[in-house]
This record gives structure tokens, C-alpha cells and sequence, in this order.
């Protein structure tokens, strides 16, 4: 792999580290301090500005506008209205004059700077001494937190200390709808409403064509003598306060702001402020330490019951502590309305869009740490089936297509090439609602809401393929597999793979049903008009699908001819030419074996118990050299395939660029955003790779083995209601239960029934990096 390591933060186990500001690399550390708690997510810009290049981003899970296509107009099928997430208020709008100076770190002087995000307790901090003009120095210290406690709440507490003399400095802290998008300079927001209340300011704004509307509310209080005034202009409001500097003493200011998101275009500006107003009546009992503390307890208990360590590496340790932060900060499951972007709420790029990445990257990981979450992600599509049932209809189809890129349910892809070939987003739905019942048991969701959208998806697969004439085999023609360079092929193998197992599954549950709660089945044959003859049809076409294997080899076939392609040699591709999206046209990019991502090797990973490791092995080593890993998704599944087959050096380079992905901004667009789903990814391949998780079979199964660097790590999952630890170090893998009674499970394929008092086995050699 031609990607390396770009270091500028500071080693820590439990904490991001800027020390000394490199204004090259603003919007990547923006990305990278960014901060959330599913509701809202906010970029780690400077909140008293940076003139030079600042990229503000302030986003609302799930706030869009709409955009409409004008060219595809004339073709069926082709997405005409996208949306996007949008840039919102900033709620951190924040000023501060000396003299009349303003301070602005891309113009001003200053000193000992340094950042500071603490894993543990999810506090941002920043601080510097500001030199002016006129030489005054001025200490200051910024924090902040995204509430985990309070999903509305954000807090921003800003101290200041004169050093060298005693005079008066002018904060000004507001609310601010004066934003722009990044990647279009544009404005989407209308300011409907704003208003200073005795104890609070809020600001009202409207979306223009979704008529989406947030209110941020904001009190701010301060623990020095000051005079204090409302400004306001058409879409600002704020307080200017004089604060009577003294020096060597600290002023503290302290802004709650409550953020209120209402995302129903039929409801008005009065019911939306009344709605809110109730909520924030109670402002002057907010106070911004009651808040941290609630904040703090809510990572105290996460890290209490699912940290990873490493010890050994302290690259490794940063990074995945860094990813299992990330993870829980952009989604924990509080609201099953909500999904994951690929970027999380970090950034525009793929435009707060969900993809696939939920069910295939993410699940795993909610599963094992938060059933709640993975449950209302799931429930999440489920909601939306009414979208991809109307989507499967512009296709020409039965049955529901979900979306390959969407934040409300509906197709916002306009690259026709992806929206209507890429099947995948609906096999990994059917994949994550077997992947979360096989590991939960929750048949309640699956009999109540898995199985309808099971059925909905083999009716648009059984639509969406093809009989072919001459052999009796059934497939999939025109499509795009999960490697986005090779487009409109036939038989790619992924897709009829994962399709016949979906229809298999989908036979099995309604058979299950059958037999275990006859009256629901009843139901929901009613209510889809599901037919017998249905379930005959998915079977036989599961029965004929065409997998493509080359016996005498063993290696499946991507796609039917691929392997005629003419070869590349992608070691020859000098590393200027990436990404090669900005440096080959697009055309040339699909006519060779290159591959971008991993597609055969996708679904032996996503039903690994199913194939051998002689299987794993050619497979692994046919495609690997033909893969430049263009997607950020890619690395960490081939470290896992290289961990199962003792190529320990490989798996453990592949997982460096995963874990540390955005911190070492390995694919030098980390300033765009955070790559949120490939973080997800990183923690499989800790537990998926060296742990060697396999979950898809009737037990789940541990073939842990340890990178030569690592003294030892350890991780966590709940499994069943029950807390287990896996510990290895370099001779021994011990497993216990830590909360809650038994498990029956297999370690290196043999069974165990494994209680509080844990079991210790010797680590085989081939499983010694
Ligand atoms: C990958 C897709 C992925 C998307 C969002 C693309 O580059 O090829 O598989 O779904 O990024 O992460």
C-alpha cells in the first residue's frame, strides 16, 4: 500500500495532542477535535475565528436541504432530487477585542498554544497566551463538550487572564445564522425569528426548501464584574460584555446553549418556539459544571465497560481508543430516526449520507457494545421501507431497494452508476438483521419488523436479476459490486452471493415463524400479500444462482470475464497519481483488474465460518496485490484476512492505516472530515482480526493471535447480556466473563462454557506475530 503516515499530534494513551499551531493543517485538526453526541456535531474550528481558512461546520443529525437535478430529468430511475446536510447554526460565535484589536490567530501573536481532547472525559481544550499590538498579554483557556448527557446541550466555557496589566476586554458570544456552506459558498438559512428573553437569547432559522428549523437558545454567566448588552443584527444575536480585567486574575464565562431541532416543515415558528421555550424555561437551573459532570459520568461508564488496550504500541492505543470515542460520540442509539453518516457529523463530504457502512461496518460494532444502538439502526431502515419500496418502483422493480446514499430514507445519489447498480445496500440490511438477531436472539424484532423488510428485499432481488437462457443459472446483470471499478458487469459474485443468502435466510425465518408465532406470520402475509409461490421462486432462484469458482484454483470469479482483464501492476502507479479519481479519467479507471475495495474477499468476511482457509488464502492472495484500497473501508478488512492466515506483518501495516486513519490522515483528506465508518471498521479488525471473532456461525468463535510489537491488549464485548474479557498477551489468551453468568462460545474451535473464573489457554505459535 502506497499510503503513509502524515505525524504531527502528540503520543498519549487517552488524549489528542496539538502542541504549537500549524496553519497548514487547520482543517485537518478541525476535523480531528471535532466533537458530538448523535443529535449534533460540531467541527473543532476556533471559535473566536480564524480568518484564514477557517471551515466552520455545525450540523444536526438529520437537518438536510433539498437540491433538484435538472439533467437527469428525462430519465427514469436517475435521482433528480438529492439532499444534503447542511451547515447550521454556530452556536460557539465568539469575538474578543483588546484595545479594539481582535484577536484572530491567523493575524494575531501568540504563544505556548496548545489543544488538548481528553478521551476519558470528552472535554475539549484549548489555550494560548495572546499577544497584542500594544503588548498586553492575555492568557486564555477555551473548553468545550457536546452534551452525551443531554442530547440539546452544548457548553462553552472561555477564561481569561490579563498577565501584564489590569484594563477592560470585550467578549462578544452569540448565536450565529451567518453561516455558509463549505463546498457551495452558499446560504441556507433564513433567520424567521430572535429574541432576548431575562434570562436566556435565542435565534430562530428555517431551511429554505425543507423548511427544516432549529432553535439555539443560549444563557451565559460570569464570575467577574462586567457590563453586559444584547447585539443583535439580522441573523446574529448575542451579549458583548466589558469584563474588567485585573492582572494574574481569571475570568470565567460560561454559555450553556440549547439547541432545538424540529425537522417537520408543516409545523410553524410559533409552535416550534412555544415547543421549545418549555423545554428551556428552566435555563437559569442549566448550569454549564452540573452539565460537564453528567457529560463526564456518560464516558466514565463507556470506558468502564469497553475500552481496548494495547500495551506495547502507543500509536495503536491512541488510535483505537480515538475510534471507539468517535463511535460512540456520532451514534449511541438515542433516537432510531437518526443513522451514521460515512463522515459521522464532521464535515460535508458524501454529504451526511449513510451508506451501506451502517450494516456492514458499524452493526459489529453497536452489537457488542450497544444492542440498543444496533437495534434502533436497524429500526431505523425499517422506518424508511416506505422509501425503498418507491424506490424499487422507479427501478422497475418489486419489493424495497434501499438507498446507497440517504439521510431520509430516500435515494440521494444522483451518479446513476452507483444508485441503480449497487445492490448492496439492501443485501447488508438483510445481513444486519440476520448478523443482530443471530447475536441478540431479539426475535421479537425480527418476527415484528426484520422479516417484513426481509421479504420486501427478496422480492426486489428476485425482480432485479435475471435468468440466463442457455445455462439455467440465475444472476445479476448490469450491477456494481462493493468495488466501485468495475461497473455494470454481470454475475458479480458478491451480490448473487449475498443474495442467495439472503433469500435462504429470509425461507428460514418465515418457516421459523411458521412453526413459533403462526398468527404473526399470518399478519404479515396479509399485509404484503405474500404468496407461496413466492417463497418457491426465491428458493429455487437461491438453489441456481451463479457463483462463479474456478475449481482447479479455488478463486471466485468478481465478475463474469474479470478474470480476462488486462492486469495492472499497481505497485508501478506512482504515488502522485493518487487518488486516482483526480488523476485518471474516470473511463480508464474501469477497464483493468484493479479493484478499489474488497469484494470477493467482502463476503467470505461477512460469512467467514463458511469458508475454509485454504479457500481464504488463494482468494486473499489473488486479490489483494490487485487492490489500491481507494476505499478507506478496505484496509482493515484485508488486516483481517491477513491475521487468519498467520501473515502477521501484513495485517498488523493494514491496521496501522486503520486505526490511525484520520489521526496520521493516511488518505491526506482527513480536513473534509472524519472517515467515520472506516473508524468502525477499526474496531473489527481488533476483534475481528487479531482477536479473530467469527460471528456468523452457531457459536461465536475466538482465534485471538497478537502483532510481534504488542506485549499484550485486550478488548470487550457484550455477548447475550454478558460483559466478557478477552486478554492476550504473548504466550496466552485468557477469557472471563466480567458481568453476568455463562457463555458457551469456541476459542481456537474447540467449546467451552466459560463463567466468571475465565480460561486460559496457551497461544498456538502460527498465531505469534
Ligand atoms: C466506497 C463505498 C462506501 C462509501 C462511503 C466509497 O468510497 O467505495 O463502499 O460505501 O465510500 O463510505
Amino acid at each position: 500500500m502506497q499510503k503513509y503516515a502524515d505525524k504531527y499530534l502528540k503520543l498519549d494513551p487517552w488524549r489528542i495532542i496539538e502542541e504549537g499551531f500549524d496553519s497548514e493543517r487547520c482543517n485537518v485538526s478541525e476535523s480531528i477535535f471535532s466533537l458530538g453526541n448523535e443529535y449534533m456535531g460540531v467541527r473543532g474550528y476556533f471559535e473566536e475565528g480564524y480568518k484564514k481558512g477557517e471551515f466552520i461546520g455545525s450540523y444536526f443529525n438529520g437537518v438536510y436541504e433539498e437540491t433538484k437535478e435538472a439533467a437527469a430529468l428525462h430519465y427514469k430511475g436517475i435521482v433528480r432530487d438529492t439532499h444534503f446536510m447542511i451547515n447550521s447554526v454556530n452556536w460557539l460565535y465568539t469575538r474578543i477585542y483588546v484595545d479594539d484589536e481582535i484577536l484572530d490567530l491567523s493575524s494575531s501573536e501568540f504563544d505556548e498554544y496548545k489543544r488538548t481532547l481528553d478521551l476519558r472525559t470528552g472535554i475539549l481544550n484549548r489555550s494560548f497566551i495572546w499577544k497584542t499590538n500594544g503588548g498586553k498579554h492575555i492568557k486564555l483557556d477555551f473548553e468545550r463538550f457536546v452534551s452525551m448527557g443531554s442530547p440539546r446541550y452544548g457548553c462553552q466555557r472561555i477564561a481569561i487572564k490579563p498577565l501584564n496589566f489590569d484594563g477592560e476586554v470585550k467578549v462578544v458570544m452569540g448565536l450565529d445564522f451567518d453561516v455558509l456552506q463549505k463546498s457551495t459558498s452558499k446560504k441556507y438559512w433564513t433567520t424567521i425569528e430572535r429574541e432576548a428573553l431575562e434570562d436566556y437569547i435565542y435565534i430562530l432559522g428555517k431551511t429554505s426548501f425543507t423548511e427544516q428549523k432549529v432553535l439555539s437558545a443560549s444563557n451565559i454567566s460570569l464570575d467577574n464584574t462586567h457590563e453586559s448588552k444584547v447585539v443583535e443584527n439580522e441573523d446574529f444575536i448575542g451579549y458583548e460584555l466589558i469584563i474588567n480585567g485585573t492582572q494574574g486574575i481569571e475570568t470565567k464565562i460560561d454559555k450553556v446553549v440549547f439547541n432545538y431541532v424540529e425537522k417537520r416543515k408543516e409545523m410553524g415558528a410559533d409552535e416550534v418556539i412555544k415547543a421549545a421555550s418549555k423545554l428551556v424555561n428552566n435555563f437559569h437551573s442549566i448550569c454549564y459544571d452540573k452539565e460537564k459532570e453528567k457529560h463526564i459520568d456518560y464516558w466514565t461508564k463507556v470506558w468502564d465497560k469497553f475500552d481496548i488496550t494495547v500495551d506495547g504500541d502507543m500509536d495503536n492505543q491512541q488510535g483505537i481508543r480515538y475510534c471507539i470515542f468517535q463511535m460512540h460520540q456520532t451514534y449511541h442509539g438515542e433516537d432510531p430516526s437518526l443513522n451514521i453518516g460515512a463522515k459521522g457529523l464532521t464535515g460535508e463530504a458524501y454529504n451526511g449520507h449513510t451508506f451501506w457502512d451502517t450494516e456492514t461496518y458499524c452493526l459489529p460494532f453497536y452489537i457488542f457494545n450497544n444492542p440498543r444502538a444496533a437495534k434502533n439502526l436497524l429500526e431505523y431502515r425499517y422506518n424508511t421501507l416506505p422509501m425503498a419500496i418507491e424506490r424499487a418502483k422507479q427501478l422497475d422493480c418489486d419489493g424495497a431497494c434501499y438507498p446507497i446514499a440517504t439521510l431520509n430514507g430516500k435515494e440521494a445519489c444522483s451518479l446513476w452508476q452507483h444508485a441503480s447498480l449497487q445492490m448492496q445496500p439492501s443485501t447488508a440490511v438483510a445481513y444486519g438483521v440476520f448478523h443482530y438477531v443471530k447475536l441478540t436472539d431479539d426475535k421479537e424484532f425480527l418476527y415484528d419488523k426484520g422479516c417484513e423488510m426481509l421479504v420486501q428485499i427478496c422480492r426486489y432481488l428476485a425482480t432485479r436479476g435475471d435468468w440466463s437462457g442457455q445455462r439455467g443459472e440465475f444472476g445479476y446483470f448490469g450491477v456494481m459490486g462493493p468495488d466501485e471499478f468495475q461497473m455494470m458487469v454481470n454475475n458479480n459474485c458478491y451480490t448473487n452471493y449475498m443474495a442467495k443468502k439472503t433469500f435462504e435466510y429470509t425461507i428460514d425465518v418465515i418457516k421459523d415463524m411458521k412453526s413459533n408465532c403462526p398468527d404473526m406470520i399470518s399478519s404479515l402475509v396479509e399485509k404484503v400479500n405474500l404468496l407461496d409461490d413466492e417463497l418457491k421462486t426465491w428458493s429455487n432462484m437461491a438453489n441456481r444462482m451463479k457463483i462463479s469458482l474456478d475449481k482447479e484454483t479455488g478463486i471466485y470469479e468478481q465478475h463474469e470475464g474479470y478474470f480476462n482483464l488486462p492486469h495492472v501492476d499497481i505497485d508501478s502507479i506512482p504515488v502522485e497519481e493518487f487518488p486516482l479519481y483526480n488523476n485518471w479519467s474516470y473511463d480508464r479507471i474501469y477497464r483493468n483488474d484493479m479493484i478499489k475495495q474488497p469484494d470477493v474477499l467482502m463476503f467470505m468476511f461477512l460469512f467467514r465460518s463458511e469458508f475454509s482457509k485454504k479457500s481464504k488464502k488463494v482468494n486473499y492472495e489473488y486479490y489483494e496485490p490487485r487492490c489500491i484500497h481507494e476505499s478507506s473501508l478496505s484496509p482493515s478488512i484485508h488486516s483481517i484476512f491477513a491475521s487468519e492466515l498467520n501473515k502477521h506483518e501484513e495485517a498488523f501495516n493494514f491496521f496501522n492505516f486503520a486505526t490511525r486513519m484520520d489521526l496520521d490522515n493516511y488518505n491526506r483528506n482527513t480536513n473534509e472530515g472524519l472517515h467515520t465508518t472506516s473508524i468502525a471498521a477499526a474496531w473489527v479488525n481488533i476483534v475481528y482480526g487479531f482477536g479473530g471473532l467469527k460471528s456468523d456461525g452457531d457459536m461465536i468463535d475466538l482465534n485471538p493471535s497478537i502483532p510481534r510489537s504488542w506485549n499484550s491488549y485486550s478488548f470487550r464485548i457484550l455477548y447475550k447480556g454478558n460483559v466478557v474479557e478477552v486478554f492476550i498477551n504473548k504466550t496466552d489468551v485468557k477469557v472471563k466473563v466480567l458481568e453476568g453468568t455463562k457463555i458457551n462460545i469456541n476459542v481456537y474451535g474447540r467449546a467451552y462454557e466459560i463463567g466468571k473464573e475465565g480460561i486460559a489457554l496457551e497461544i498456538p505459535v502460527g498465531a505469534r506475530g
